[in-house]
């Protein structure tokens, strides 16, 4: 099955059974200031969804472009990317459970032909709001799925939206292909990573609507937002394992490929996977009729990263920026049949790509050679230590470990100076770091950034991973929680662990932090019970402001990127924890009732992540 077949039969597939059909709406959302890009079929139907009348009815479908910028790390495996198109079906207070999950078993066994075997799905298995999905599970058992092929989760992969900070959304039913290798342990399942199970379709069961106190009511009509992941689908229809293998990308690929070969020069995988994966989106993004240019803000800050990142990849080759032309022609007469403003805004694409290569060209090998010197110094500072540690014979070489740790951090105001000077993205000099085996002090860099930037204002795919989607009473909250769980990770499991990002929501919170191996069970529950001790002692958080200097004689932890004698914020939480910090923060501890540990994982090498929530 092609490409074209595919969005075809999807959409004919909904058509025939009473949907509309509804034109892509722009990669670019208006009067949202939520989110940077449309990330979601379902995205322009908000309205709609919250009880408008749709013009077309009550059926919808159609073929959405999308970006979501949170994957873009992932982007070179199998399956991740920043760009994707997704296939949609809605049902506007129409059909419900029943009828949705019917058509898209139908879609999947007797269109799509996949066996029932290769099926798993999942179902929402309640929480403290609503109760668990046993409809959904008796409705799939009835479609003649196996018990072993129902799983239920919670609320963090079975609950889905709102997009922004209020809006619809509901339990939903995730459906996956399980491309039949044996488990990888006895707990393997849907929700794990090791390759067994590929999502390719949400549906999701939207009754409810969040507000902005966080509290859920009804809608006035059950809705049902389906979500089918394009490339994904047609990986397993034209039988492969990784996106890049099917016609989307091979057309980029070989020619990238017939380049290299030209060339005489070599290539990562990985890396021809970005340039294809990165080019296409910023085809898509510089080809959306509302002539998005890359910038420093927001969504052009983005889209300039994309063309950054490319660059820098070329470089490594030996290549020349003009590659990007090539390949951009290609995607351009690619999909230009099916998304018109390709085709309409070709010479804008080329042009405005042109002028970045242009610009970045200028400033990159100034900036390269002063990356290296910074990282240069910490590399030999690194070796420095160690070798003074191995003479005094004080090899504890945990110590030595740590004092690594804190030393291959590049400081946020270096890290700053090539932003601001050599354009530099954080991202890419946390690849450039990366390849030294040094790491970025990324809040350090931050903070030069805000001071620099005083009307910063950030969407919740912001530009910076870290940081806090608002200042809400549910995300001071959960910042006071991020401090006491940093305190209480350093007692549990020692200095070493460092904070290496923290990404907040109203929902939950998201603490990255340096430690080389898995934190096993009872540490995570000694960690919890730490922070629930401070919260059951109702301590008052207290803050008081002072020099950087006097801080750090006080020992409080935090980011020391400031100037000398610069006064900052202190807050701390006597007995527990302090820490150098902008705010906000509960007033006192009792405010967070109780904390919970959902997941700990890895985030990346020698970095692990916690995700928690605070519960009523
Ligand atoms: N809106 C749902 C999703 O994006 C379908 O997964």
């Amino acid at each position: 099955m092609t490409a074209e077949e595919l969005r075809k039969c999807y959409v004919g597939f909904f058509t025939e059974r009473g949907h509309k059909e509804i034109a892509s709406a722009s990669l670019l959302p208006e009067n949202d200031p939520t989110v940077l890009f449309t990330t979601a079929g379902m995205h322009p139907l908000v309205p709609y969804l919250l009880g408008e009348k749709h013009p077309l009815g009550r059926r919808l479908t159609d073929v959405q472009k999308c970006v979501r910028t949170c994957d873009i790390e992932e982007v070179g495996d199998d399956s991740h990317l920043t760009f994707f198109e997704m296939l949609g079906n809605w049902s506007l207070g129409d059909y419900f459970k029943e009828e949705s999950i019917s058509m898209s078993f139908d879609f999947l066994t007797k269109v799509l032909k996949v066996p029932v075997e290769r099926l798993a799905v999942t179902a929402f298995e309640g929480d403290e709001r609503v109760g668990k999905d046993i409809e959904t599970a008796e409705i799939w058992k009835r479609k003649g799925l196996m018990d072993d092929q129902i799983f239920f989760y919670g609320a963090e992969e079975n609950w889905w939206g709102p997009v922004g900070q209020t809006g619809p959304c509901g339990p939903d039913t995730e459906i996956f292909y399980d491309f039949g290798q044996d488990k990888c342990s006895d707990s393997c399942g849907p929700a794990c990573h090791c390759g067994k199970y590929v999502e390719i379709w949400n549906n999701v069961f939207m009754e409810y609507k969040k507000e902005a106190d966080k509290s859920l009511t009804e809608l006035s009509q059950k809705n049902v937002d389906t979500g089918m992941g394009f490339e994904r689908m047609l990986t397993i229809c034209q039988g492969k394992t990784n996106v890049y293998d099917t016609e989307l990308f091979t057309p980029v690929m070989e020619r990238l490929q017939e380049i290299l070969t030209e060339e005489h020069t070599e290539m990562s995988m990985h890396d021809k996977r970005v340039l294809c994966e990165h080019s296409r989106a910023m085809c898509f993004i510089l080809g959306d009729d509302r002539h998005l240019v890359p910038s420093n803000t927001e969504q052009g800050y983005i889209l300039r990263r994309l063309i950054r990142r490319m660059i820098r990849v070329l470089k490594k080759a030996g290549l020349d920026n003009d590659v990007l032309n090539v390949l951009a022609d290609i995607i351009i007469e690619q999909y230009k049949d099916v998304y018109t403003e390709l085709g309409r805004n070709g010479a804008f694409i080329l042009e405005q790509l042109k002028k970045e290569c242009d610009l970045f060209s200028k400033t990159l090998d100034g900036g390269l050679k002063k990356a290296e010197s910074y990282l240069m110094e910490l590399t030999t500072q690194m070796k420095r230590t160690v070798e003074t540690k191995e003479k005094v014979e004080q090899s504890d070489d945990r110590q030595v470990s740590e004092e690594q740790t804190k030393i291959k951090m590049l400081s946020g105001s270096l890290a700053f100076k090539l932003y601001d000077t050599y354009g530099f993205p954080i991202e890419f000099t946390c690849e450039l770091a990366k390849e030294k085996g040094c790491t970025v002090d990324l809040e350090g860099f931050e903070t030069c950034f805000l001071e620099h930037q005083e009307k910063s204002r950030q969407g919740s795919e912001g530009k910076f991973k870290g940081g806090l989607a608002d200042h809400s009473t549910q995300t001071a909250r959960l910042h006071t929680a991020t401090h006491l769980l940093h305190a209480a990770l350093r007692q549990v499991l020692g200095e070493q662990v460092q904070q290496r990002g923290s990404n907040i929501t109203a929902e939950r919170l998201r603490f990255d932090f340096s430690y080389p191996v898995k934190v096993t069970k009872e540490e995570l529950t000694r960690v919890e019970d730490i922070v629930n001790t401070a919260i059951a002692e109702k301590c008052d958080v207290i803050m008081t402001e002072m020099s950087v200097e006097e801080a750090k004689r006080k020992g409080a932890i935090g980011l020391f990127a400031n100037k000398y004698g610069e006064q900052v914020k202190v807050y701390e939480i006597p007995g527990f924890s302090m820490e150098i910090c902008g705010g906000p923060h509960a007033k006192n501890t009792g405010d967070l009732i109780c904390f919970r540990i959902l997941k700990e994982e890895a985030s990346s090498a020698g970095v692990r992540r916690i995700k928690a929530v605070l519960e009523e």
